[in-house]
Order: C-alpha cells, then structure tokens, then sequence
C-alpha cells in the first residue's frame, strides 16, 4: 500500500505517530498545501508534492491516503477530492485506542490514543476522535465532526456532522449537537444544541450563531 498524509502539521505528525504505533508501513510522503514545505521531513518522512498535485498522485504509484488537516470543513474537502482521484481513504486508529466489535467505522476516520468508542457507535467518514475521548453507547458522530482530547459524550449522543465538541466537554445522554455546532472547551451540555451555534459554559450557553457557509464544502479543484 502506497499511502500519503495530507497535512503537514500538528494532525499529521499524530496520525504519523499512530501509524507507526500500529505498525502500519511508514506513507510515503506528506502531501502539504505550503508549497515552501515540499522536500521537507516531518519525522523523517519527506513532503513529496503541493496540494494542488494530488491528482498526479495516482499517476505516481499512491493508492490510498488519509487527510490529517484539523479545520472539518477542509478535512472534509480535502477526502471529497481524493475520492473522485480514485484513492483510497484509510483510518489511523491507535492501538491504545478501544473500538468496540459493534461499533461502525467510515472512512478517513482517525482515533487517537486513548480514545474509546463504545457498542453500537456510528462513526461517519473524515471524523477524528481525539486523544483520550469517550464516545459512549449507541452515540453517533457525523461526518467530519471532532470530538477533541478527553471530551466525553454519554450513551445515545448524536454529533452532526462538521460538529466541534471542544477539550473536555461533556455533553449528557441522548441529547443532539447540530451541525457545525462548536461546543466550549470544558463546557458541560445539559440540552440539545441548535444547528452552527457555539456553547461555553457550565451549564453550556448559546453564545453565537454563525452563517452554514463553511459547511456547505465543494471538493478542493485541483
Ligand atoms: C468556544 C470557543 C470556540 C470560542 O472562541 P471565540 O469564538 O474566539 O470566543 P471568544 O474568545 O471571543 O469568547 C467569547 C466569550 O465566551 C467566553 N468563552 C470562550 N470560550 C469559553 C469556554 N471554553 N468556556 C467558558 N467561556 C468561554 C469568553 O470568556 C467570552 O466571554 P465574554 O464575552 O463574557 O468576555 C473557544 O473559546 C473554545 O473553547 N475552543 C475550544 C478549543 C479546543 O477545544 N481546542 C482543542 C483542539 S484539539
């Protein structure tokens, strides 16, 4: 398998780090959208091509890649472009991570140490669950959501998709967060957040609502 990490930052250095602690084969370059990164390691592993060249990617003998870029909606757009370039998008999932059987993994999907995913979770394509975090029973996160280090959904939680739940949140059971929605670091959600708001707080209050434009995402042209 030829693999490539899209994203050479702070993301891309933990999905590096995963593969390596799963014994996965190195990929075989970064792929970064800062041209001033190309011939550059990140961790000994070089930055092989610009953003705007993965569609010669295929060409040049890469099948598969995973997109390690923090911001959802680019994460997002970034996996709809490989996609209709014919890659294959792969998973990081940390071996002190624990996925439980019954739970339903996308594609694109990164799952970091310590996380735990619970029975009968959904997890969408393109979502990162992020160090440490609990995502409990039958919860389900939508595509291109992140749940960040050790934010904690109870059982039966819905995260929309391109939802951000931030460090050490805690959202209670059943309860939905909207779409695009953004949820404090260390806020506790006691009830249901309205689609593109942002919570904060203890218990967790609106504080703005933001236009849905970044999450309406066409694929990157390139
Ligand atoms: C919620 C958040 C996105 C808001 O950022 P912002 O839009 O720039 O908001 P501001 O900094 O302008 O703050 C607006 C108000 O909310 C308050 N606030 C912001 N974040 C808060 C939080 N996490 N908890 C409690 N209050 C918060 C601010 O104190 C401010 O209050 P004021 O109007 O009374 O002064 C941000 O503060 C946050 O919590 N981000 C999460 C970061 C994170 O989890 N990173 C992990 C990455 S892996």
């Amino acid at each position: 398998m030829q693999t490539v990490i899209i994203g050479a930052g702070g993301h891309g250095r933990v999905v590096l780090d995963i593969f390596r602690q799963a014994h996965q084969a190195d990929p075989v370059g970064f792929i970064d959208a800062n041209p001033d990164l190309l011939g550059t390691r990140v961790d000994g592993v070089e930055v092989i091509a610009p953003a705007a060249a993965i569609g010669s990617l295929a060409a040049r003998g890469v099948d598969s890649a995973i997109v390690a870029i923090g911001d959802n909606s680019t994460r997002n757009m970034y996996a709809q472009t490989l996609r209709a370039h014919g890659l294959r998008l792969v998973n990081a999932i940390h071996p002190k991570s624990n996925v439980a059987d019954t739970a339903l993994l996308g594609q694109n999907v990164v799952i970091a140490a310590g996380a735990m995913v619970c029975a009968h979770c959904r997890i969408a394509d393109s979502v990162i669950l992020n160090t440490g975090c609990i995502v409990d029973h039958e919860s389900t996160v939508g595509r291109a959501a992140h749940i960040c280090p050790g934010a904690r959904l109870a059982g039966r939680v819905t995260v929309d998709d391109f939802a951000f739940v931030g460090i050490g949140a805690t959202i209670i059971q059943c309860l939905t967060i909207g779409r695009a929605s953004v949820v404090g670091a260390g806020a506790v959600v006691l009830q249901d957040v309205e689609p593109f708001t942002t919570v904060v707080g203890v218990p967790a209050r609106a504080i703005r609502e933001s236009a849905p434009v970044a999450a309406a995402p066409a694929a990157v042209a390139v």
